[in-house]
């Protein structure tokens, strides 16, 4: 049976929740499709300013659904397990607001790929992190060779892509692939201490500058900067003219009394 993502909001911060412990919170389309559309409802709530993103009962996450991929044909699992998958673990890592993962349990193939899409990631010292798919005969394609490239430095990811290494949280630690490690079950206060300290900051000015650093490290360079002159654009006199001059039909006066 396929699993669930819990939503809830509560005082700034969206507690985004990955359900479906009896699989150890594998992903399979359905969940992945139900992930996406949590992901919209927290990009438009204004009342979301960050996100946690923990995983029901012992794994966070133990990656894409391999019983699943039987039941795909060649060309189903491009266009949509991949495909569908890739749209929605971009949306995560391009949400405007900070995504906090909790590794409350391991975090395995697309469960890693996922946790990469956070901002920030805190380990419990209990967890294993790994890419295990060319063990399996697949490679890892919900971009853990490519968004995880540029995060967490191609060397470590070959060491996990190519030889299969697993890490313990704390190796994790070391390899920048985590930020913080905490004890056996204090992933989520460590997480809810991080969040209350952004949820302190401007969090326009936080929206904006993980815009900006997302941009720099390539995520969504074309969306953030049409998106920031857009805005700029959309506050200008230029567009209050332009607006005026489409519904009173005539032309434009840029270069009058309200240009500076
Ligand atoms: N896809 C589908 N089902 C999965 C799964 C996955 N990625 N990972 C775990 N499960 C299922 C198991 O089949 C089992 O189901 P069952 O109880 O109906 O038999 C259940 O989750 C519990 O897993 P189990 O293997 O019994 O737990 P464990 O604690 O002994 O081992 C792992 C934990 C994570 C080491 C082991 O489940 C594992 O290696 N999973 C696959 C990880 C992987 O290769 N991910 C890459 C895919 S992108």
């Amino acid at each position: 049976m396929s699993g669930q993502i819990d939503l809830s909001v509560s005082g700034g911060v969206a507690q985004l929740r990955l359900n479906r412990p009896d699989k150890l919170n594998a992903l399979d389309r359905d969940m992945v499709a139900k992930l996406a559309g949590r992901l919209a409802e927290i990009e438009h709530d204004p009342a979301v300013h960050v996100v946690i993103l923990s995983g029901e009962g012992k794994a966070f996450c133990a990656g894409g659904d391999i019983e699943a991929w039987a039941s795909e044909s060649p060309d189903s699992f491009g266009r949509h397990w991949l495909r569908d998958g890739h749209a929605a673990f971009d949306a995560l890592a391009r949400l405007r607001q900070p995504v906090i993962a909790v590794l409350d349990g391991h975090a395995l193939g697309g469960g890693l790929e996922l946790a990469a899409c956070a901002d920030i990631r805190v380990a419990e010292e209990q967890i294993k992190i790994g890419q295990p798919e060319t063990g399996l005969g697949i490679i890892p394609g919900w971009s853990g060779t490519q968004r995880a490239v540029r995060r967490f430095g191609a060397q470590i990811v070959r060491r996990m892509v190519i030889a299969g290494e697993v890490f313990t949280a704390s190796e994790a630690l070391g390899h920048g692939i985590v930020d913080r490690v905490v004890e056996t079950g204090g992933g989520m206060a460590a997480a809810e201490e991080i969040a209350a300290g952004i949820l302190r900051r401007g969090p326009r000015a936080t929206e904006l500058a993980k815009m900006m650093i997302n941009a720099a490290e390539g995520e969504e360079r074309e969306r953030v900067t049409e998106a920031l002159a857009g805005a700029l654009a959309a506050h200008s006199p230029e567009l209050a003219e332009g607006l005026a001059a489409f519904r009173e039909r005539r032309t434009p006066n840029f270069l009058g009394e309200t240009d500076t």
